[in-house]
C-alpha cells in the first residue's frame, strides 16, 4: 500500500467512524490480471491488511474489523484453504510486536474453534497478549458469518429461557446485540467492500443495519491509504439520519 501525500485532503478528527469494517474482495482478479496464481493475490492483500491497520491506528480510528475468511470460503479449493490459513497464521505471529507497540487488541469475530489447532493457537497466544491493549480494536473475522452469527446467538437465548435464566418478555434488540461476536462493540459506521460487487456477502447483517457503505472497484490488493483518507472524507460528507429527517430540513425523506 503506498503511503502517497494525503495533503488534499484534510479529515474532522471528531467525525471520524468509530467502526470500520472491510470486506476485503479481489485478490484472486487481481493475481489473475498479472497472470499469477491466486494465492500471490492473498500473499499481496497480506501486505495491504497491515498498511491498514497502521492507517486506522494513526487516525484513531477505535475499532477495525476485516473480513479475512468467510464460513463459505471452506469450500474453497483445498489448497486455497490452506494457503489462507498459513498467511492469516504467519500475519498473526509476525504482528504481534506491532500490535503490542501500538497498543492494539486482536480479537476473532467466526468460529475460531474450526481453525487449524496450529493457527487457534497462535490466534490464542496474540490475544492474551494484547489483551489488555486499548487503543485500536482488530477484529478478524474468520470462519465468520452472519447467519452462523445470528443463529448460534437465537440457540443461546432460547437455552438462557429453557434453563429459566431469562424471560422470553426480556428480549430486546440489545439482548441480541449481546449475544453476538460483536457484543460490547459499537457497529460500524462506515463497511468499505473493495472489488466492485454490490452485496454484502453475510457481512455483520444485524450490524450493518444503519452502516454507511462504500463501494470502489479497486481490487484489494491495489487499495491505498490514500483511497482509504479519500473514502474516509466521503463518509464525513454524508448525512446520516437513521431513519429520522435532518436536522436543518423536515421534507427530505
Ligand atoms: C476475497 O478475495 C478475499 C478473501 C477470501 C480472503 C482475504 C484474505 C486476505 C486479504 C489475506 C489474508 C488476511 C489476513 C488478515 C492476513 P477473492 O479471493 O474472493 O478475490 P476474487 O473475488 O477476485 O476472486
Amino acid at each position: 500500500m503506498k503511503s502517497n501525500s494525503t495533503q488534499d485532503v484534510t479529515l474532522n478528527p471528531e467525525t471520524l467512524p468509530a467502526h470500520v469494517a472491510i470486506i476485503m474482495d479481489g485478490n484472486g482478479r487481481w493475481a489473475k490480471k498479472k497472470m499469477m496464481n491466486r494465492i500471490k493475490g492473498h500473499e499481496q492483500g497480506s501486505q495491504i491488511v497491515r498498511s491498514v491497520v497502521t492507517a486506522c491506528r494513526e487516525l484513531e480510528i477505535g475499532t477495525l474489523t476485516l473480513y479475512a475468511f468467510s464460513t463459505e470460503n471452506w469450500a474453497r479449493p483445498k489448497h486455497e484453504v490452506k494457503a489462507l490459513m498459513m498467511l492469516l497464521k504467519k500475519f498473526i505471529v509476525s504482528e504481534r510486536e506491532n500490535l503490542l507497540k501500538n497498543n492494539i487488541r486482536l480479537n476473532i469475530i467466526g468460529q475460531k474453534h474450526k481453525l487449524p489447532l496450529d493457527v487457534q493457537k497462535e490466534v490464542d497466544a496474540t490475544m492474551e497478549l494484547t489483551k489488555d491493549n486499548n487503543k485500536m480494536l482488530l477484529n478478524l473475522a474468520l470462519s465468520y458469518g452472519s447467519r452462523e452469527e445470528i443463529t448460534t446467538a437465537v440457540k443461546q437465548i432460547v437455552e438462557k429461557i429453557e434453563s429459566k435464566n431469562l424471560d422470553s418478555r426480556d428480549i430486546t434488540q440489545d439482548l441480541i446485540s449481546d449475544h453476538l461476536y460483536t457484543k460490547a462493540m459499537p457497529d460500524p459506521d462506515l463497511i468499505i467492500r473493495t472489488g466492485g460487487e454490490y452485496r454484502l456477502s453475510n457481512f455483520l447483517l444485524w450490524q450493518a443495519a444503519y452502516s454507511e457503505i462504500y463501494i470502489c472497484d479497486t481490487l484489494w490488493p491495489d487499495f491505498t491509504k490514500d483511497e482509504f483518507i479519500k473514502i474516509l472524507k466521503n463518509y464525513q460528507e454524508r448525512d446520516r439520519r437513521f431513519g429520522k429527517v435532518a436536522c436543518s430540513t423536515s421534507n427530505d425523506g
